[in-house]
């Protein structure tokens, strides 16, 4: 039948070349090259190495770029990838190669659609056309003619159709890549006749309904990827059948239901990552049978419990995932004795329960000597860590907050240790600041909030821990001062000390603490594994990632810490939150605070401080959540395009006397307003009161200003000096103020009225 076709096709050509029937090599030969220049003059551009194709050259076609021939000078190969083709397919005429095996065209800028004409192409063994993102439509039915194909790569194209069902005819097919096509649909069950296939990829597509039975007919298939899809319904299982399977992903689906006992017969089994479905019931054993598993991801589902075996004799086991899930187990009946190699385990937001803690007191996690990242958080367990958990040499990552453990932290036998990550939040841990971190010299994060952790912060973090770049005590027990040495930091950029007993003044002296002086890029791909850390932004618990490690805040909130609050923190310009609320902070607000431009949320409620808003307030250009509520502030909230947002008036409330937006407006707000009804008889008074009152102002200010005229703290000190002693006496001076105004805005708009 082919045979015969070719015929038919060839006896066409050369009636319509009305070429002698003497030269029908030749005459298919110059077919071959007027075919490709044809195509060539319909292109936009393609890049220079296509030169040679020309009509003048057809008689050396085989010495053509890109192009390779058999004996009889017919064409086999046509590699033309990677050269800026930017046209459609539509003028290749695919009948003038009847004996091309392979066909490449990837990485170009093809656009139109894959004509039907490609199943002229019946020799061809090797089709790519991959990563012509502009390729749209469908795959033509007619791609079923190519009988011969044994790789199929169609990925990172544009199309939107279908899968035809007529892939099923291609049963040499042994190697099929269609991810990133961009298919929708279901996946045709004739692709169970493909069972030579050994390679099938169709992660990212739009791919719907069940995955079909018959895959189970693929018995030589080692890689399956179908993650990134909409597909449904349970795991067939018939993949049990898929006995030389070495990777399987499924992930990112809609898959539900068991995965049942059987289902993976394949000795060969490497990496299974069935994560974010809807598969439930228990994770099932045997799929470690080969003893080759290294990787097992199954997090974000709804798996209620691991099989008590599953793991038990899988010494090859490297990465174990299964966060987010519903497994209820005690974690010394998941894992045996003999993981070797272990490198990762996440269980993070399950239920396993129990203590890391063996019956000889020792952590059997501490066999696990190739531990590089563990992550237990979000569990019910409980016990103390045991000292050896300093001795898993290679360990960087770990975080176990959101349990109930307990007891002091233990000291460490060995260093240096590798720890960069350590979360120990939300648990209830007691005792001093851990001494064993004093040899953590890579930390970069470091979380003990929420524990009832006490005594001091010792004054050598900065210096043993230098590449700190997130660090939080949040809600403990530690007193004390905070020790200057803490603006020793040079990459700090997120500092929470909130919610402790806290006392005296915060350090100032910012000059070494250049981690947040700059606005901090996303920085992403710092751990291999997504870090958390809990802050408070804008006035809400938030659990945020370092992968974005583009935040920089400053939380003391909480504490007693008192005196002013240094002008040096203006220095900071890559601050994106700042909370001093709670303490008993004095004196003004800095001068400079306008300088943050980055600052999106800044609370100073429930202080001292005194004074009026500084007007470089208005610079605060990101400012979303503010909050100056419950302290002595007074005089004019400023005004800026970015201040008028807030409209809530609760954020200034509790003062001494704010006003403007969103406040009521000075003038009309002031007691002047009030006191004009009974001007008459009370401006002799007001104007006595109210030269006291200056007098009062001059004669303090040269008396005060000997000593402190060009010091800011000394400016704040006597506000400070004003607010406290004589509170009613500076709502006074500003009436007068306000009375002064609104007197001389009377005055001239009668006298213009006279005139
Ligand atoms: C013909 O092909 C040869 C070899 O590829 C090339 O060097 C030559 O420039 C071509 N001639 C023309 C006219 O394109
Ligand atoms: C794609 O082709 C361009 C030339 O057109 C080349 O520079 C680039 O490296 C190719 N990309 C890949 C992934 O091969
Ligand atoms: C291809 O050529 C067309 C027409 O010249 C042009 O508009 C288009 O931008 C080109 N596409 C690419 C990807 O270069
Ligand atoms: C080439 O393919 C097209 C579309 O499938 C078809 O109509 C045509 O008959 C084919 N030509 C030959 C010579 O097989
Ligand atoms: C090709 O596939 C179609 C659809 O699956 C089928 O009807 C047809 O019989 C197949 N043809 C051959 C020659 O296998
Ligand atoms: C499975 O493969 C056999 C050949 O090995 C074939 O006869 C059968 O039709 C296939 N089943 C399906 C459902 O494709
Ligand atoms: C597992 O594979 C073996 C052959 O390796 C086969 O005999 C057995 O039937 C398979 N089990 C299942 C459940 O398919
Ligand atoms: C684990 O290995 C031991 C000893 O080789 C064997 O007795 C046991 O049955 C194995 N367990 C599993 C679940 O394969
Ligand atoms: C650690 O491994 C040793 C030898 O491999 C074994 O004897 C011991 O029981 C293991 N300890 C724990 C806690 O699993
Ligand atoms: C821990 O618990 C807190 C409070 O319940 C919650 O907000 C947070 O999302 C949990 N998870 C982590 C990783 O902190
Ligand atoms: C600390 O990090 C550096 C740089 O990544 C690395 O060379 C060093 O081995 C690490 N230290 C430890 C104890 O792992
Ligand atoms: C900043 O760091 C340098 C070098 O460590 C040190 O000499 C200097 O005293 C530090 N400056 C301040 C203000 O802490």
């Amino acid at each position: 039948m082919k045979h015969l076709n070719s015929v038919g096709l060839f006896l066409l050509s050369c009636t319509c070349l009305q070429l002698s029937a003497a030269a029908p090599a030749r005459a298919g030969i110059s077919r071959e090259a007027e075919a490709l220049v044809n195509w060539k003059v319909s292109l936009a551009s393609a890049d220079e190495s296509l030169g040679s194709w020309s009509m003048a050259n057809s008689t050396s076609l085989c010495s053509w770029t890109h192009i390779s021939c058999d004996s009889a000078g017919h064409i086999t190969e046509l590699s033309i990838g990677d050269t800026s083709l930017n046209g459609t397919l539509d003028r290749l005429d695919f009948s003038a190669f009847p004996r091309l095996k392979s066909l490449v065209l990837s990485n170009n800028s093809l656009y139109g659609t894959l004509p039907a004409g490609i199943g002229n192409l019946t020799s061809l063994v090797h089709l790519d056309i991959s990563d012509n993102p502009y390729l749209r439509g469908a795959i033509p039915h007619s791609i079923g003619q190519l009988k011969h194909l044994s790789g199929l790569i169609l990925s990172d194209l544009g199309l939107d159709g279908t899968l035809p069902e007529e892939i099923g005819n291609l049963t040499t097919l042994e190697e099929l890549r269609l991810n990133s096509v961009l298919l929708t649909g279901s996946i045709p069950p004739t692709i169970g006749m493909l069972v030579k296939l050994c390679m099938l990829t169709m992660q990212q597509n739009s791919l719907t309904g069940n995955i079909p039975l018959q895959i189970g007919n693929m018995t030589e298939l080692y890689a399956l990827y179908f993650s990134d899809n909409y597909l449904e319904g349970q795991l067939p299982g018939t993949i049990s059948n898929l006995i030389n399977l070495q990777s399987l992903s499924v992930s990112k689906n809609q898959l539900t239901g068991h995965i049942v006992t059987k289902l993976w017969n394949s000795s060969s089994l490497d990496m299974v990552d069935v994560s974010y479905n809807k598969f439930s019931g228990l994770f099932p054993p045997s799929i470690c049978m080969g003893n080759v598993l290294r990787i097992v991801t199954a997090g974000y589902n709804g798996f209620t419990g691991i099989h008590h075996q599953t793991f038990q004799n899988c010494t090859t086991l490297v990465y174990v995932e299964f966060t987010a899930n519903n497994i209820g187990a005690d974690i010394r009946d998941i894992f045996g004795k003999h993981l070797g190699q272990l490198r990762v385990i996440a269980f993070s937001q399950n239920h396993l329960r129990g203590t890391l803690l063996t019956d000889e007191g020792e952590v059997f996690l501490c066999n696990y000597t190739s531990l590089d990242l563990i992550d237990l958080s979000d569990n019910v367990l409980d016990g103390g860590l045991s000292k050896c958990f300093w001795d898993i040499p290679m360990l960087r990552f770990m975080d176990l907050s959101n349990n109930s453990f307990n007891g002091v932290v233990p000291l460490s036998r060995t260093f240096p240790y590798a720890l960069e990550y350590l979360r120990l939040a939300n648990n209830h841990f007691k005792g001093p600041f851990p001494l064993a971190l004093k040899k953590c010299k890579n930390l970069t994060t470091l979380d003990l909030g929420g524990n009832s952790f006490s005594g001091t912060i010792p004054s050598w973090i900065s210096k043993d821990l230098p590449g700190l770049r997130f660090f939080r005590l949040s809600s403990n027990m530690f007193d004390g001062i905070i020790p200057r040495q803490i603006l020793q930091f040079h990459k700090l950029q997120l500092l929470d000390l909130s919610k402790n007993k806290l006392t005296g003044a915060i350090p100032d002296d910012f000059v070494n603490f250049t981690g947040m002086a700059y606005e901090q890029n996303d920085d992403s791909g710092y751990y291999h594994f997504e870090g958390n850390i809990q802050i408070v932004w804008k006035n809400v618990d938030y659990v945020y990632t370092t992968k974005i490690a583009g935040m920089v805040g400053i939380d003391l909130s909480g504490n007693v810490l008192s005196q002013e609050i240094p002008g040096g923190l203006a220095t900071l310009l890559g601050l994106r939150y700042l909370n001093l609320s709670g303490n008993h902070l004095s004196g003004c607000i800095p001068e400079d605070i306008g300088n943050l431009v980055l600052l999106e949320s800044l609370d100073l409620s429930r202080n001292q401080l005194s004074g009026e808003i500084p007007p470089s307030f208005t610079g605060l250009k990101s400012m979303s959540a503010l909050n100056l509520s419950s302290n002595r502030l007074y005089g004019m909230i400023p005004m800026g395009s970015q201040l008028q947002t807030l409209v809530d008036p609760s954020i200034y409330i509790n003062n001494l006397g704010l006003c403007g937006f969103p406040l009521e407006d000075c003038v009309n707000s002031s007691p002047s307003k009030q006191n004009e009804r009974s001007q008459a008889e009370d401006r002799e008074a007001l104007w006595l009161y109210c030269f006291v009152a200056a007098g009062f102002i001059f004669g303090f200010w040269l008396y005060w200003g000997m000593l402190s005229f060009y010091s800011e703290t000394g400016r704040c000190a006597f506000y400070q000096y004003v607010d406290n002693m004589q509170e009613k006496f500076t709502k006074k001076i500003h009436s007068c103020i306000s009375w002064f105004k609104a007197k001389a805005l009377n005055e001239i708009s009668s006298s213009s009225s006279k005139t």
